[in-house]
């Protein structure tokens, strides 16, 4: 890089030669130079300032604290044993550090994984105020008073609180924990108390906890260690290339068994309709399936993950919401439309009332065909293949599924995500009739990125 630009600048100077005397090009060297040092510098001091956020160095740091206060006793967790003890879960780097919030890879028993936190400290979080009571009532047993059942009740108050939920709505309480409470005589010990509670200040945990069982279009949690927790690793999308999702991404280190090589690789031309039918059924989910509507207001490739068969993972939940959550955020005063818009969920301005309607009237699957589905069946995208007959279709479907306008007639709605869904069924079934010659692995060359 360096040196292509020396070369260039000799070339450069050799033209200006013709023309201009040496002393004006020794002058121009020099400036080149000075410049040259200062954009160096930039870098260097820019490298160092951010050096802090997300190294190794803090990310051990952190670790190492979590580790300590495992050990006193003040937090746990089933992933605290092979993060501290047992040596089964090993760190890779570190993902993201921003005011606090704590994310990084990491290898347990061999799975990668990653491990989160909404604040870096355990005592950063909120104490649990019953603990504190126990602590004045004062001894008596003190540390293992507390009942299964007063755990559930404020768990779930927190829970409900947290996504918006009002009471009286019925809430299933993770598997989990519902399998703890069938072993009545059990309490529960400070630790465990203080690490659950600091699990349930973390929206981003709630929001997956109770949704692990109900889809899998969410990260899976495998553990937890005070207040880090542990989800499966994903190939998150990039806003800034095509590779829009990278299968390459999910192997921590180039992976050293023989069939991952083969066996889970779909061909680029796969890849896409396969990926955009796992949205389309997202939507469906998100849509239907659980008691409350959920809506995402941040869709954007980057708030998205697949895992290797494929799926689609919503992995930054900050901004998916349930309907009543949605509803109270949508009811703003309003004296135009614009006032109404709530990243990518909008409602409609009631000049009568200058208030914004509670309904939204736009919906996921169309800010997906919007803002994922156009671009990649874009005619820019798809190249020589954008004329093809089945393509032609497609990116007719996808306009006319990303056009608000249409959004509110649910019956209307409803077809256009049919024949969508029939293209693209259409599409995976003509690829693998192409080059499948009908054998059971159909596995071909290994094409790791979705860049076309
Ligand atoms: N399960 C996962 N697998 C792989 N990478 C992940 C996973 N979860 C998060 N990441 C990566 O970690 C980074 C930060 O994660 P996260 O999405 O939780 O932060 P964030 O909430 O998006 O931060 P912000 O809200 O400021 O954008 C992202 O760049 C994402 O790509
Ligand atoms: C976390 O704890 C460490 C050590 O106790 C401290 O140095 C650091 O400032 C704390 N960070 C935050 C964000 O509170
Ligand atoms: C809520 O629980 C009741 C029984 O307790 C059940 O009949 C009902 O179907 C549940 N509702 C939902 C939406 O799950
Ligand atoms: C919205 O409008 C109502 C009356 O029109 C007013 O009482 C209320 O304070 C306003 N709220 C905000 C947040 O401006």
């Amino acid at each position: 890089m360096r040196r292509s630009l020396r070369r260039a600048l000799g070339s450069a100077l050799r033209w200006l030669g013709v023309k201009v005397c040496r002393r004006s090009a020794l002058l121009v060297v020099l400036l080149w130079l000075a410049s040259w040092l200062f954009l160096n510098g930039l870098v260097f001091v820019h490298r160092n300032m951010f050096s802090d956020f997300c190294t190794d160095d803090k990310s051990k740091e952190i670790l190492q604290r979590v580790c300590d206060e495992y050990q006193q006793g003040v937090l746990t967790g089933d992933l605290c044993e092979d993060l501290c003890v047992a040596g089964r879960v090993e760190y890779k780097r570190c993902l993201y550090y921003e005011n606090g919030k704590k994310v990084m890879a990491a290898s347990w028993r061999g799975v990668p994984v990653v491990l989160k936190s909404k604040l870096e400290n355990f005592s950063s979080y909120e104490a649990l105020a019953l603990l504190e009571y126990q602590d004045a009532a004062g001894g008596m047993g003190g540390e293992e008073e507390l009942s299964p059942l007063d755990v559930v009740f404020y768990a779930t108050l927190e829970i409900k609180n947290s996504l918006g939920l009002e009471t009286g709505t019925n809430l299933t309480l993770p598997r989990l924990w519902g399998q703890k409470l069938k072993e009545s005589e059990r309490t529960y010990s400070r630790a465990e108390l203080a690490s659950l509670w600091a699990l349930l200040q973390q929206e981003e945990y709630i929001f997956l906890r109770v949704l692990q069982d109900l889809t899998h279009h969410v990260a899976k949690i495998l553990g937890s260690c005070g207040h880090f927790y542990a989800v499966e690793y994903l190939a998150a999308g990039h806003a800034w290339d095509q590779h829009i999702f990278s299968l390459e991404d999910l192997s921590l280190s180039p992976s050293p068994s023989p069939d991952s090589g083969q066996d889970r690789m779909f061909t680029l031309r796969d890849m896409v309709p396969r990926v955009a039918l796992s949205f389309l059924e997202m939507v469906e989910h998100f849509e239907n399936d659980f008691s409350h509507r959920l809506h995402l207001c941040d869709i954007k490739p980057e708030n998205f993950a697949i895992r290797k068969d494929l799926t689609v993972v919503a992995i930054d939940v900050d901004m998916a919401f349930f309907e009543p959550k949605m509803r109270d955020i949508l009811e703003q005063n309003c004296t135009s439309d614009n006032d109404c818009n709530f990243f990518d969920c909008i409602s409609k301005c009631d000049k009568t009332k200058n208030r914004c309607g509670s309904n939204r009237k736009n919906s996921n699957l169309q800010v997906i065909c919007e803002k994922i589905f156009r671009p990649w069946f874009s005619p820019t995208l798809l190249g020589a293949k954008a004329g093809l007959p089945l393509q032609v279709d497609l990116q007719r479907a996808v306009q006319e599924c990303a056009d608000f306008d249409g959004g509110e007639d649910g019956e209307r709605r409803r077809a256009v995500r049919q024949q969508l869904q029939a293209l693209l069924v259409e599409l995976v079934q003509e690829d693998t009739g192409n080059q499948g010659e009908g054998q059971e692995h159909k596995m071909r060359r290994v094409h790791t990125a979705l860049n076309f």
